[in-house]
C-alpha cells in the first residue's frame, strides 16, 4: 500500500502578500511564481489524466499510490490557486495567463492519447527529485529571505513532490509496457512545458509593473537565465553580465551543486531511472518532523513580510532604463 500522506495544509493568502515575495533574489521569486502558476495548469492536468488512467491499473498497489499522488497534486493545485487568487485581486490580466495555461494543457489532452500523456506527467515528475532538492538544500538563498507565507508553500509543495517522487513511474508502468517510450516523449513533453513557462513569463512581463516585479521577465527566460548562471561563475564574464546589480536565481549555489542537479536531471530520463532509490535532502526529513509534531507549516520556511518596496540595494526599475 501507498505511503503518501494527504496533508490539507491551510494556506491563506490576501492582497498583503506581495508579488515579488523574495526581493533578496528577486530572478528566483520570478521563477517561483511562474512555477505556481505552471503547477496549477500541471496538477490539473495530471489530476484528470490519473483519474483516467485508474481503471486500467490492475495492480491494487499501483492504483492506491495513483489515487494518494492525484489527490497531492490536487491538494497542492488548490493551494497554489489560493495564492495566485490574492495576485489576481491585484492584477486582474493574470487571469488571462492563468486560462492560457489551462487551455494549452487542454489542448494537449484532447490530441494526445493516454498512454503520451502518463509518459509526459512521469518524465517531468522526474526531474523534480534532482531540481527540488538542489533548491531545498539551498534554502537560506532561495527561501529563507523570502515572505514566509509564500516561502512555506513552496518547501511544502517541493517536499512532497519528492516524497511522491516514485508515483508518477508506477502510473506509467502500469499503462505502457515499454520504458523507452518515455525518453522518446521526454522531448515533447519538456517543450511544451517551458512554451507554457514562457507564456507565464510573458503574462507576468505584461500585467505585474516592474516596480512590483523587481526585475524584468527576460532574465529568468530558460536560455538567458542559465546564461546568467554560467556569467555568474565565470571571471572573465562576470563583469560583463546584463542587468546590474541583480544577482542570477541561483548564483548563491555552489557551482557543484547546480552541475549535479543538471546532471541529475539528464539521468533522470534514462529509461532505466528509478527515482525511488533517490538521495533526499535533510530538509524533508526536517519538513515532516515538524509537520508530526504539530508546527504550522504555513509559516515553517522564510521571513515576517518584507517593508514593500524593499530597498535591497537594487534598483527598483530596469537598470539602465
Ligand atoms: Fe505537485
Ligand atoms: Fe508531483
Amino acid at each position: 500500500m501507498t505511503d503518501l500522506q494527504i496533508r490539507r495544509i491551510p494556506f491563506s493568502f490576501d492582497e498583503s502578500v506581495p508579488f515579488q515575495w523574495n526581493p533578496a533574489n528577486p530572478c528566483f521569486g520570478l521563477v517561483a511564481n511562474a512555477i505556481g502558476v505552471l503547477a496549477i495548469a500541471f496538477e490539473k492536468y495530471i489530476v484528470a489524466v490519473t483519474r483516467d488512467a485508474l481503471p486500467q491499473l490492475r495492480d491494487p498497489e499501483a492504483a492506491a499510490e495513483a489515487d494518494a499522488f492525484l489527490r497531492q497534486e490536487a491538494q497542492h493545485a488548490r493551494a497554489h490557486r489560493t495564492h495566485l487568487a490574492a495576485l489576481v485581486g491585484r492584477y486582474p490580466g493574470l487571469s488571462t495567463t492563468v486560462a492560457a495555461a489551462h487551455s494549452r494543457y487542454d489542448a494537449l489532452r484532447e490530441k494526445e492519447p493516454l498512454a503520451f500523456h502518463v509518459a509526459y506527467i512521469a518524465a517531468l515528475e522526474a526531474t523534480f527529485t534532482p531540481l527540488f532538492r538542489m533548491m531545498l538544500e539551498n534554502r537560506e538563498s532561495l527561501f529563507t529571505p523570502g515572505e514566509s507565507r509564500v516561502a512555506s508553500l513552496f518547501v511544502w509543495h517541493f517536499v512532497e513532490e519528492i516524497e511522491h517522487r516514485g508515483s508518477a513511474l508506477v502510473i506509467y508502468d502500469g499503462i505502457v509496457d515499454n520504458p523507452r517510450y518515455r525518453t522518446r516523449v521526454a522531448r515533447r513533453a519538456f517543450s511544451h512545458a517551458v512554451d507554457v513557462y514562457r507564456l507565464i513569463l510573458d503574462g507576468f512581463e505584461e500585467h505585474v509593473p516592474l516596480a512590483d516585479r523587481l526585475v524584468p521577465t527576460s532574465l529568468v527566460a530558460p536560455r538567458a537565465m542559465w546564461l546568467r548562471e554560467m556569467a555568474a561563475r565565470l571571471p572573465l564574464l562576470r563583469h560583463r553580465r546584463p542587468a546590474g546589480g541583480y544577482p542570477a536565481a541561483f548564483q548563491a549555489v555552489p557551482t557543484g551543486e547546480l552541475l549535479a542537479s543538471f546532471v541529475g536531471l539528464l539521468r533522470s530520463q534514462s529509461p532505466r531511472h528509478r527515482p525511488a532509490g533517490e538521495r533526499l535532502p535533510a530538509l524533508a526529513g526536517s519538513w515532516f518532523a515538524a509537520y508530526d509534531q504539530g508546527v504550522d507549516m504555513t509559516r515553517f520556511e522564510g521571513s515576517p513580510l518584507p517593508a514593500f518596496p524593499v530597498d535591497n540595494g537594487y534598483p527598483a526599475t530596469r537598470p539602465g532604463a
